[in-house]
């Protein structure tokens, strides 16, 4: 099966947003993934909804957010509002995870939910049938460029087994080498920012993270 592919705007040209999300629309990007920081989640800072908004003029693709903000509840009309298409948020950073999964469904977003390395799959148990994905950390959230952690895997297989029908993400340190690593787990959907921005060909970057999914049979 081919593997949804998610480039990460966080290793993009922060100066040249446009140009950038237009070439990887044309390099086949299946999904845009949307990183936000807030400083306090993790010690790091990006960018909020109306940068977000000022992205989605140029492509029609999926935008994937990935929430690392403390108390997600209260921002989700803003990211909504701004074009984003599935809202992913931290369990670890929710007060009331289940509440925060209702609330973007009832926004017309679909709901995801993230987990760094240290948290177990268990976490998010409770709520995998109202859910549209789960992204397990690859890396420990904050920053790209990081490396892959083998160890994550297990928790991509135990949801996979739990609830077949459930999209995984894997966000961090993915590349065609790992991406096939992650597709043997079960893995759906791959992000990769440096893996993308970093290579000289997008388009066949992208193309071999995807085909990383076709290289395993399940
Ligand atoms: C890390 C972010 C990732 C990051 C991945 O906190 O969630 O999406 O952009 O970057 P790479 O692919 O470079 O590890
Ligand atoms: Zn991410």
């Amino acid at each position: 099966m081919n593997m949804i592919v998610a480039p990460s705007m966080l290793a993009s040209d922060f100066s040249n947003l446009s140009d950038e999300i237009i070439r990887m629309d044309i390099a086949g990007a299946d999904w845009i993934h949307l990183d936000v920081m807030d400083g306090h989640f993790v010690p790091n800072l990006t960018f909020g909804p109306p940068v977000i908004a000022a992205m989605r003029q140029y492509t029609d693709k999926p935008f994937d957010v990935h929430l690392m903000i403390d108390d997600p509840l209260r921002f989700l009309p803003e990211f909504r509002s701004a074009g984003a298409d599935i809202i992913t948020f931290h369990v670890e950073a929710a007060k009331d995870p289940a509440k925060t999964v209702d609330a973007i469904r009832a926004g017309g977003a679909r709901p995801s939910i993230a987990i760094c390395p240290g948290t177990p799959a268990g976490a998010v148990f409770p709520f995998l049938d109202k859910l549209f994905m789960v992204l397990v950390m690859t890396v420990e959230p904050g920053r790209g460029g990081q490396k892959f952690m083998p160890e994550t895997m297990e928790k991509v297989r135990a949801l996979k087994q739990k609830r077949p029908g459930l999209l995984v993400e894997v966000d961090g340190g993915i590349n065609a080498g790992t991406a096939r690593t992650a597709a043997m787990a079960g893995a759906d959907v791959c992000v990769a920012g440096t893996a993308v921005f970093g290579a000289k060909d997008a388009r066949s970057a992208i193309q071999q993270i995807r085909d990383a999914g076709n290289s395993v049979s399940n």
